[in-house]
């Protein structure tokens, strides 16, 4: 593998140029047999090498997949994304974070996926995740935050996550109580958080996020065309998954760090301007009722506040959807 990286290196130091397989050899002291068959395994792991019998080899495309190596070279963060667990397909990748997590992984740890078999959503729905088209993407987070405050990590994520969205593709995506990203009305991205803790610690958090990146519009299944979208059709165009993927950690890191500094307000106050869900008409759909009302804030402890005819309402769990506005 340090063979695989130093030939990697060798071809990116060379921007396109084509590089011999006698330098190569000679530069990291190992064979020509070596050389081609680390080519061969690199090209599998999707990079674009051209081979030439008189020149050698040229890089001409990076690879797009998250692999570790490229993840830490565009790393920014100092804790979150240190431990890389990447995989071509998993189950879930919030499943392999507990497990990791249990097992005392360090703070940060994030485990990733090409593709996912069993995407989990929130209130036990799937989440789509086909393959090299998204972000499947789960952090283990050890917060000392009593365990009453983990609805607002959600919030918190959220917060980091549409930051790094808008900054990338400059998309203008807005946060849906409590921490759906939505573009024009259609989700880009989902957030599950998942949490061990005793009656008054957290052991951990695992933040699973789900990214639509570069899924085209036709690609959703249908059960989700008309609501779902990815941030290759709402910026027009293909969206680099490693930049996205590093400056999430980078935004997720800042508003986590916020946090522990400075409590959760600061945090509330920017969800708040992030937010679409405010100032709208919703339909709440609880597990034992539902209603509608005017959204009209949150409270300090996360909790949507819903303007009724009865009075107001606190939602701390539930589906909220948005009203489209009635034509004037
Ligand atoms: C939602 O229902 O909106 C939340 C969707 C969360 C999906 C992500 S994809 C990565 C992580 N692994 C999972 O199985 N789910 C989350």
């Amino acid at each position: 593998m340090i063979v695989r990286t130093a030939i990697l290196e060798l071809l990116k130091h060379n921007s396109g140029q084509y590089i011999s397989g006698e330098d190569i050899s000679h530069t990291l002291q190992v064979s020509r047999t070596a050389v081609w068959k680390h080519i061969r395994a690199l090209k599998l792991d999707g990079y674009e090498i051209e081979a030439h019998p008189r020149l050698g080899y040229a890089l001409r495309q990076n690879t797009d997949r998250l692999l570790p190596a490229e993840i830490k070279e565009q790393l920014t963060s100092t804790v979150l994304g240190r431990e890389i667990h990447y995989f071509s397909e998993l189950d879930s990748t919030n499943n392999e974070a507990k497990k990791l997590a249990a097992n005392g992984c360090p703070e940060g740890t994030i485990v990733v996926a090409e593709a996912q078999v069993t995407g989990r959503g929130r209130l036990a729905r799937g989440w789509f995740s086909p393959h090299g088209k998204g972000i499947w993407l789960s952090v283990v987070l050890r917060p000392p935050f009593n365990p009453m405050d983990a609805a607002k990590c959600t919030l918190m994520a959220a917060v980091g996550v549409n930051r790094a969205i808008n900054a990338v593709t400059g998309a203008g995506c807005g946060i849906k109580w409590p921490n759906d990203i939505l573009w024009q009305g259609r989700k880009v991205v989902g957030i599950l958080t998942e949490m061990s803790a005793e009656m008054d610690a957290i052991n951990h958090i695992v933040i699973g996020m789900g990214i639509n990146v570069n899924i085209e519009q036709q690609e959703f299944p249908s059960e989700i065309a008309a609501t779902a979208t990815s941030l290759a059709v709402a910026s027009g165009c293909q969206v680099s998954r490693v930049k996205l993927l590093t400056t999430i950690l980078s935004e997720l890191e800042t508003v986590y760090n916020s946090v522990k500094n400075a409590g959760f307000a600061p945090v509330l106050a920017d969800w708040k301007t992030q937010s679409i869900t405010l100032g709208q008409q919703v339909d709440v759909h609880g597990i034992d009722r539902s209603f509608g009302g005017v959204a009209i804030d949150i409270d300090v402890d996360g909790a949507l506040l819903i303007e009724t005819t009865q009075g107001i309402e606190r939602v701390l769990a539930g589906d909220v959807s948005i009203r489209p506005a009635s034509p004037q």
